[in-house]
């Protein structure tokens, strides 16, 4: 209630003078405390709008997802989807205006300003990247390991000393996602597909509650897609995991989620069941990326041409650059004069 009370004084506030007031850390304290085992929504978003000099990548956005739930973000490029799930783990700052941003029942940000017990609360969110940000040269298990830093103590993290019983809870979280028998190997030597599965057990092993996964299937193929997506999909129904995964391939969302969010410039222009995304809807949606879209045009094919030429050619430029790393090699050891 004080929490209540406090917020809206805060928000008055703000809204009477037009700037939010200075917030000081005080004014966290009781929301972090308050959100330990409450059945909040995982996510509540309040007029939210995020501006980059001229450009306002979010409007006036506002959501709720229940914990246990999976929903989809999709949109067209550049339509906000990644700003918005950055804003949610205060990677991004909203603008400074009378907003709020919760997860899991702790403020994030409050009329722009970040909570500055932040890590305690990120802590409880994983976050997964299209492009795995595992580190390449450390073998799997230890980036799993990497999972725990934030709960074990700063001496073990900075030698990267895990205990057996942590060791094995990370082997564990492999074999959840199929990986155990790559746990051992260079991350960088592992397909997207494998490098991803590892992210997501990484997130297990850090005990998160909600996984926010950033395109996480944009540059694999249809196989690798599809195993990285039942991954995440297993963890939600087997966990209770929230999961929000941001999607350009509006199939992928159809066949794993329940609820999508559509955003289009930004706004939210959609939020319902997965199924009553209509083709109307979707040329709507998606009109900013493709233009005007004619009607009968089949939009899932479109979109699904543009994914699998974007993953054509990233493996193309992936192979021109291991092509030129191969021939500085032998240039450098003076072998391909022999
Ligand atoms: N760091 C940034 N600086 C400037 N503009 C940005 C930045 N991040 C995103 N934007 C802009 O904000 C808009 C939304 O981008 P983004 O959230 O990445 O969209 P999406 O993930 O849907 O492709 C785009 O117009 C993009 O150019
Ligand atoms: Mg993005």
């Amino acid at each position: 209630m004080a929490r209540l009370i406090k917020s809206v004084q805060t928000i008055k506030t703000a809204s009477s003078n037009h700037l939010p007031q200075e917030l000081e850390c005080r004014d966290f304290h009781l929301d972090l405390e308050d959100g330990k085992g409450t059945m909040n929504p995982a996510v509540d978003v309040r007029h939210v709008s995020k501006t980059f000099g001229k450009n306002q990548a979010l409007h006036d956005v506002s959501l709720q997802i229940d914990q246990g739930e999976m929903v989809a973000l999709i949109g067209a490029s550049g339509s906000g989807k990644s700003t918005l799930l950055q804003n949610l783990i205060d990677l991004v700052s909203c603008d400074k205006q009378p907003s709020s941003i919760k997860v899991l029942g702790r403020t994030v940000q409050l009329n722009g300003e970040s909570n500055c017990n932040i890590r305690k609360i990120r802590a409880d969110i994983g976050f997964i990247f299209q492009q795995f940000n595992l580190v390449g040269r450390l073998p799997l298990l230890t980036n799993v390991l990497t999972g725990m830093l934030a709960n074990v103590p700063v001496y073990r993290s900075m030698i990267r000393w895990f205990t057996y019983p942590e060791r094995k809870h990370a082997m564990e979280a492999l074999a959840r996602v199929s990986m155990a028998d790559y746990a051992t190997q260079r991350a960088s030597t592992l397909s997207g597909g494998q490098q991803q599965r590892g992210a997501i057990a990484r997130a297990l092993v850090q005990g998160a509650k909600i996984i926010l996964a950033d395109e996480p299937i944009a540059s694999l193929d249809p196989a690798s897609s599809t195993h990285v997506m039942e991954t995440l999909r297993k963890i939600n129904k087997e966990d209770g995991v929230t999961i929000i995964v941001s999607l350009h391939q509006v199939d992928y969302a159809m066949k794993y989620c329940e609820r999508s969010i559509g955003l289009k410039k930004g706004k939210v222009v959609f939020d319902g069941p997965t199924e009553e995304l209509s083709m109307p809807l979707l040329r709507e949606i998606y009109g900013t990326e493709f233009g005007d879209i004619e009607e009968g045009v089949d939009i899932m094919s479109l979109i699904a041409g543009r994914h699998e030429a974007r993953v054509k050619a990233k493996k193309e430029k992936d192979e021109r650059s291991l092509q030129r790393s191969s021939s500085a090699f032998w240039r450098e050891t003076r072998l391909g004069e022999v």
